[in-house]
């Protein structure tokens, strides 16, 4: 039996997060720990909380998982086990150990489903040197799978979302708009070839283009995820108490996501990021329609966005394609607070 995972999910990815909205009612409720060890809370929105063992080792520990994004397990596994690894990469950690998280309904879908799910998630986990030593599994229907990831950071090097300075620019590792591509795949409207490339995307991850970010000693980077582009840009704005400037103009897109946009293929997750963020944000009155929704566009296993000084931009460049990312982009830079945190 061919198996599609497709099949059972109506929102994949990061784009069945709940609602940034939703998230923040929710948050409000949970008290935070207070612990001078703990360097980095959810407070300031970050990939990941940071936990300093002694002066020469903080741990950064993180989960992620989400319904299916694509028909083929395997495929999935990778995806998923890329993604949660990220948050690791953003945070300027080396990721060292993981746990599966797995919900798969046993009766719906064939064993071997279940293994490809988990053979792709080790996979991408030992491409990236995590050793998997344990999980947990729920029978559950619609499937989801993710790692929970433990990496280690030196506690003077965690990167975050508060570590933008005016002045400093802005890069963007990988394409946006897995989220268009996905939704215009349902509708039968996306080429093969867009679909590999928005899959293999998913599938590559951050860490070249976190080890260009230390070798650069960058302090403020987040990667981009469910929120959007624009979401998770707000979110650094916020944290650093800075301005960012973003010209979508800049912005690399998957393929034909732009003109999918025209034929409808907006996921539902775009409408609630915008709602969540517009608020804070100055759109340029020639932004058009199309460009505004990528910039809400779930991502699933997205690149990473980080503010560098600008006189290191060309050197980043350089190294970021020798380390495979040649769609790497400047995309905008951080400037002093100015009324809004995001200019798009
Ligand atoms: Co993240
Ligand atoms: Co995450
Ligand atoms: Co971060």
């Amino acid at each position: 039996m061919k198996v599609d995972l497709l099949q059972m999910v109506e929102y994949g990815g990061c784009s069945a997060k709940i609602s940034p909205k939703q998230l923040e009612e929710i948050l409000k409720y949970l008290p935070l720990p207070r612990d001078p060890n703990i360097l980095v809370d959810i407070d300031t929105h970050d990939d990941a909380g940071v936990y300093k063992v002694n002066d020469d080792l903080a741990l950064v520990l993180t989960t992620d998982f989400f319904p299916p994004v694509c028909s083929d397990p395997y495929e999935f596994g990778q995806i998923a086990a890329a993604n949660s690894i990220s948050d690791v990469y953003a945070m300027g950690g080396d990721p060292v150990l993981a746990l599966n998280i797995m919900m798969f309904p046993a009766a719906k879908l064939p064993m071997e489903a279940y293994a490809d799910i988990l053979k792709g998630g080790f996979d991408k986990a030992t491409e990236a040197g995590v050793r998997i030593i344990g999980g947990h599994t729920i029978n559950d229907f619609p499937p989801k799978y993710g790692l929970a990831v433990v990496g280690y950071v030196h506690p003077e090097k965690v990167i975050t979302n508060a570590g933008a300075k005016p002045g400093d620019s802005l890069i963007l590792t990988k394409p946006i708009g897995t989220g268009v591509i996905l939704a215009g795949h349902r509708l039968g409207m996306v080429s093969d070839d867009d679909l590999t490339e928005a899959k293999r995307l998913m599938k590559l991850l951050n860490k070249s283009g976190a080890e260009v970010m230390k070798k650069h000693n960058i302090r403020g980077a987040t990667d981009i995820t469910g929120f959007g582009l624009a979401g998770h840009a707000l979110k650094m704005a916020r944290a650093s108490r800075v301005s960012l400037v973003i010209k979508m103009k800049d912005v690399l897109f998957i393929g034909n996501s732009y003109h999918l946009i025209d034929d409808g293929c907006i996921p539902g997750a775009s409408f609630r990021n915008l709602e969540y963020a517009e608020k804070d944000i100055d759109f340029a009155s020639d932004l058009d329609y199309n460009l505004k929704m990528l910039a809400f566009d779930a991502q699933t296993s997205g690149g990473l966005l980080f503010s560098a000084p600008p006189e290191k931009v060309k050197n980043i460049l350089e190294d970021l394609k020798n380390a495979g990312l040649s769609e790497s982009r400047e995309i905008g830079l951080a400037i002093p607070f100015e009324g809004k945190f995001l200019y798009l």
